[in-house]
């Protein structure tokens, strides 16, 4: 187990500097903190936590993060979750998780009860980044992730929605696909308006005209993707390949083509979006976009204990998604 002395050691800084550090208190050079970092994700160290009323009855309050996610049955968020948790535990912080079950209603009583309850700070993957409305924070440091939204100076950590949907496009053009098919996410969501336009980016570069007949409407979920394909059966427009919002609603998707007697990739070929745990092992193995959960989670982590030394700061990152190529696509024209 280690020890604050080989944080010391590694980041070449007094223990008295990791621990200030670790207790959030004193300021530091960028330099000094990405080698303490460095430190602590090396020996994976976890800050020993005080207990609630320490010995010395010191009311040494245990440090906690609100996180509030949409949907903690979808494995991307769970990942997120877990991943969150313990990057934040190694820096003394517990995570006090809130599932917003996907409704803005209940997503604004936890982001009220979390400010109100003096959380040390708050990261918010939010149900609707189209209406949702930030109140203050009562001065707690917030980090939005995934889901960012527009027009806000508030940072955030996402992945570029629509430089992963372009290539996922680009690449089913070049396998000779071109009556490519697109189900969407909800509405009211960013990620959902940003991957429908890498999708249209890319027809417009290849001179494929858009068809709205094969655009439909999804909502990130199983029975979406499900639904949605039913739509795109019953509309009767020649499809040969489909790009979903989301793996969950590819494999509702899948299920739905399975059910008419319609093969993946055989006659459709179908990608997903996220790279959940799901998405490799699935049969066929899903063709998707991986977005770097860790870095995603580790970045959202960074700027949050940075804003909890200097609340003012603003800092927006957008990571990149990776086109995963699996089982769920093959080269070739079939029309059915
Ligand atoms: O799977 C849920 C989707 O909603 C993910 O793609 C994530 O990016 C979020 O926007």
């Amino acid at each position: 187990m280690a020890t604050l002395k080989d944080i010391a050691s590694r980041a070449k800084v007094s223990v008295a500097t990791v621990s200030k550090f670790l207790n959030s208190k004193g300021s530091f050079s960028s330099t000094t903190e990405e080698k303490i970092r460095e430190a602590i994700d090396f020996y994976n160290y976890h800050h020993k936590i005080r207990s609630s009323i320490s010995d010395n009855n010191s009311n040494t309050l245990v440090k906690t993060v609100g996180l509030i996610i949409p949907d903690v049955e979808n494995p991307f968020f769970s990942s997120i979750t877990k991943t969150l948790e313990l990057l934040l535990f190694r820096y003394g912080y517990f995570l006090i998780l809130c599932n917003s079950d996907n409704n803005l209603d209940l997503e604004n009583n936890f982001f009220h009860y979390l400010t109100n309850k003096a959380v040390n700070g708050i990261i918010l993957i939010t149900t609707n980044s189209i209406e949702r409305k930030i109140q203050q924070t009562s001065g707690i440091p917030l980090v939005l992730l995934d889901r960012k939204i527009d027009n806000l100076k508030i940072s955030y950590v996402a992945t570029d929605n629509k430089k992963g949907t372009k290539a996922a496009t680009t690449y089913l053009i070049e396998i000779n696909k071109n009556k490519i098919a697109f189900i969407g996410g909800r509405d009211d969501l960013n990620t959902s308006q940003e991957r429908l336009n890498g999708y249209l980016e890319a027809l417009k570069e290849f001179s494929i005209p858009v068809d709205e007949e094969i655009i439909v409407k999804g909502d990130f979920s199983f029975q979406g993707g499900y639904q949605a394909m039913s739509r795109l059966l019953l509309s009767g427009k020649p499809f040969d390949s489909v790009l979903t919002g989301n793996d969950i609603e590819a494999f509702g998707a899948i299920e739905c083509l399975r059910e008419a007697g319609i093969t993946v990739p055989d006659q459709v070929s179908i990608v997903g979006y996220d790279d959940i745990w799901l998405s490799k092992i699935s049969h066929p193995k899903l063709t998707t976009l991986h977005q770097p959960v860790f870095e995603l989670c580790r970045e959202a982590v960074n700027i949050l204990l940075q804003s909890m030394k200097n609340p003012s700061i603003v800092v927006q990152r957008i990571l990149e998604p990776e086109l995963v190529i699996r089982e769920s696509c093959k080269p070739g024209k079939k029309f059915f």
